[in-house]
């Protein structure tokens, strides 16, 4: 199995984890349902331990029937899962997220984003307009006590620093993780430091650069650290990740490829420096699903722009 970071919580986060997000909603009984429990079930044989999902996928009942009828310990396993956008009460959504995955408990609950989105109109709630992320991470830091056992550690997704700076002002519980994108191209560095500083743990989705085609995966430099290691693009640039620091979340519906993203080549400390190297010089590749050069305006109306650079 892969190595594991201790989080702040006490909980460990296993360094791979297989990414939930089909790219589409999952609706029961759809061939994508299917196609996300078999993928569990893959990765589960393939060694997986560690699944991250979120209500807002709709994959948590295929993800929860893949583990129960695996037969693996849920001990054995890691859950990820996040708190909906829609604006109603966090209780009621955690505990729909419990019952959907039916696996006991869950390890990691997070807040999608940092913004509200009023369900009754669809449209987002501008900060400082109640709720505000400060005041939804109350209601999580208060499921530790009244849901003990049902939530192991909270975090946050898609925090830029000056988020985390207005978060940390009034939070009681400082997140385990924060997730965002990250990869060689969108390193997000400061975000990184800032992290570290405050003992928060970062956890990299989309770590392969965005999607299938990402130009990552054919990137020179990745290429030849690849045939240097005997080893794949994808578990190169997912090695140079777990190296700093982080735990990595890709998704994959092969199970060769599977495979591939929990086999991680031992990078040396030179070869490392040359992929911390790579977002600078390789600039116009930079690929992001949300965030990226001429399009930045959805994370700035947003606030939680996670691009420095
Ligand atoms: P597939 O599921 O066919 O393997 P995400 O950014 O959500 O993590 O998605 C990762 C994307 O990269 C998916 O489209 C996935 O497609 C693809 N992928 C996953 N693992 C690999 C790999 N080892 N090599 C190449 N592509 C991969």
């Amino acid at each position: 199995s892969v190595p594991s970071f201790v989080l702040n919580s006490g909980a460990r986060i296993p360094s791979v984890g297989l990414g939930c997000w089909m790219g589409a909603p999952v609706t029961a009984g759809s061939a994508v349902d299917e196609e996300t429990y078999t993928m569990v079930r893959n990765a589960l044989d393939a060694g997986y331990t560690h699944f991250d999902t979120a209500s807002g996928y709709r994959s948590e009942e295929a993800v929860g029937k893949a583990i129960r009828d695996s037969g693996i310990a849920r001990e054995k396993l890691f859950v990820t899962t996040k708190l909906a956008l829609a604006r109603k009460s966090v209780v009621d959504a955690f505990e729909q997220s419990l019952k959907k995955l039916d696996v006991g408990y869950i390890d990691l609950y997070l807040m999608h984003w940092p913004l509200t989105i009023d369900a009754s109109t669809g449209k987002t709630i501008p900060f400082p307009q109640s709720p505000t992320f400060s005041e939804v991470w109350i209601e999580m830091e208060k499921l530790l006590e009244t849901h003990k056992g049902k939530v192991r550690s909270i975090g946050v997704s898609n925090f830029s620093i000056k988020n985390l700076e207005i978060l940390l002002k009034t939070a009681k519980v400082v997140p385990a993780v924060n997730q965002v994108e990250g990869h060689p191209y969108l390193p997000s560095l400061e975000l990184d430091g800032y992290c570290k500083s405050k003992g928060i743990h970062m956890t990299a989705y989309s770590p392969l650069g965005a999607g299938a085609t990402s130009p990552l995966l054919t990137d020179d430099l990745v290429l030849s650290l690849a045939a240097k290691y005997d080893s794949t693009p994808a578990a190169v640039v997912l090695a140079w990740n777990v190296a700093r620091g982080w735990s990595v979340v890709p998704k994959s519906s092969n199970p060769t490829r599977l495979k591939q993203n929990i086999t991680l080549p031992p990078l040396s400390t030179s070869d490392l420096s040359l992929l911390s190297s790579l977002h600078k010089s390789s600039p116009s590749k930079h690929r992001s699903l949300f965030v990226y050069p001429g399009s930045g305006e959805k994370g700035d109306l947003f606030g939680w722009r996670v691009k420095e650079d």
